[in-house]
């Protein structure tokens, strides 16, 4: 464990926002871990522990300690007839980990293929795509608890998972650091391709019969299409949530908008399309500096080389401010701002 000052995170967060950290740590073993919460004093100091930093938006200078978690190390814990229990440590690469899923035949996260980051991140916002979330695969995780000093299990109720929501995103923030995740993966593949986009990538591949490689392949045929590769264009996927409004709201935006992009959720209400709203306000692939809103996706914010966190944080704003003036919508960061 080496703690360095004044350390650049322009090559740490997907942004590519070339901020710094007073101190920057990398932990690759959990006794390190274990060892830094119980020096440090880490209640009283400002720490951000950081994994891919594909999920952050860095507005300024960090003035404390950031902590990087690179544990890895990936094993089956159990199996029965019908199920396996595989844990990952924290700082394996989610889309490896999947991908080594897949290539044992353990169904369950082929649709949250190439999603960036890394697999102690996906609880804190129960990651998801194409009709999946990993609250619907997640078994329990394993954090450090700041304050004890011990490490604490959360079942998948424990967690309060949500849409891109998690208790560590609320009432937890702060407290725990991801150590590993358990998923409770199928060894009888029940494929979710309802969405319609994958079906059309399924039949565009000529695959009439899909494994769960199959799905996984079309999956990342799809990302590729329209999500920008952060290593060419810096971003961190949809920079907001898709915002829910009751039934009646829609019904009266409907008569408006006729074209509107909406979907009935669990709770009765409407979820919009954040990036047809935006779109209409007109930002999709304009330029702002050296910020934008992506061409093919709106709701993709991006970096086109230079921009400060503050820029990004600005043009955020606007967005959000005319699509509140235009359908009288709030659209709220899915990105974690810091
Ligand atoms: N749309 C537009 N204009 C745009 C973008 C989208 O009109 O510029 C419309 C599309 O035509 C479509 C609808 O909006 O009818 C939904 O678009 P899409 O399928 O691309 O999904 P999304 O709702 O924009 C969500 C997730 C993505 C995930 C995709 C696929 C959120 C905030 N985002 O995006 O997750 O990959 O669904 O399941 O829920 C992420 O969280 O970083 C992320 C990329």
């Amino acid at each position: 464990m080496f703690i360095q000052q004044n350390i650049s995170l322009k090559h740490r967060n997907t942004f590519g926002i070339d901020a710094y950290a007073k101190e920057f740590v990398e932990i690759s073993k959990v006794e390190e871990l274990v060892v830094l919460v119980g020096s440090f004093n880490l209640t009283e100091r400002k720490f951000l522990v950081i994994g891919g930093g594909s999920n952050i938006l860095i507005t300024k200078d960090f003035d404390g300690m950031v902590i990087k978690n690179t544990i890895k190390g990936i094993e089956k814990i159990k199996e029965d007839t019908d199920f396996v229990w595989v844990k990952s440590m924290a700082g394996e690469v989610w889309h490896e980990f999947v991908l080594y899923c897949i290539g044992n035949g353990y169904a369950g996260l082929e649709n949250l293929s190439l999603i960036p980051g890394y697999v102690g991140a996906a609880p804190m916002q129960n990651i998801g795509a194409y009709g999946a979330e990993i609250k619907d695969t997640f078994d329990a995780l394993e954090a450090l608890e700041i304050e004890s000093g011990e490490i604490i299990s959360f079942t998948n109720e424990q967690c309060k998972f949500g849409y891109r929501e998690s208790i560590f995103k609320n009432e937890a923030k702060g407290k725990y650091i991801i150590v590993s995740v358990t998923f409770k993966l199928s060894k009888n593949p029940k494929l979710n391709i309802s969405y319609g986009a994958i079906q059309q990538m399924l039949e565009k591949n000529g695959v009439s019969n899909p494994s769960i490689k199959d799905v996984s392949d079309a999956v990342i045929a799809i990302r590729k299409s329209k999500l920008p590769d952060p290593l060419i264009l810096g971003n961190a996927g949809s920079f907001f949530k898709n915002p829910e409004i009751s039934e009646a709201q829609f019904l009266k935006l409907k008569s408006q908008f006729p074209q509107i992009v909406g979907y009935p959720v669990a709770s009765g209400n409407i979820k919009l399309a954040a990036g047809w709203l935006i779109e209409q306000c007109g930002w999709k692939g304009k330029q702002v500096g050296n910020t934008g809103a992506h061409k093919d996706q709106a709701l993709v914010l991006v970096n086109y080389g230079g921009a400060t966190g503050n820029e990004i944080w600005s043009l955020a704003m606007d967005i959000q401010k005319s699509v509140q003036e235009k359908f009288g919508v709030t659209i709220n960061p899915e990105v974690n701002i810091v």
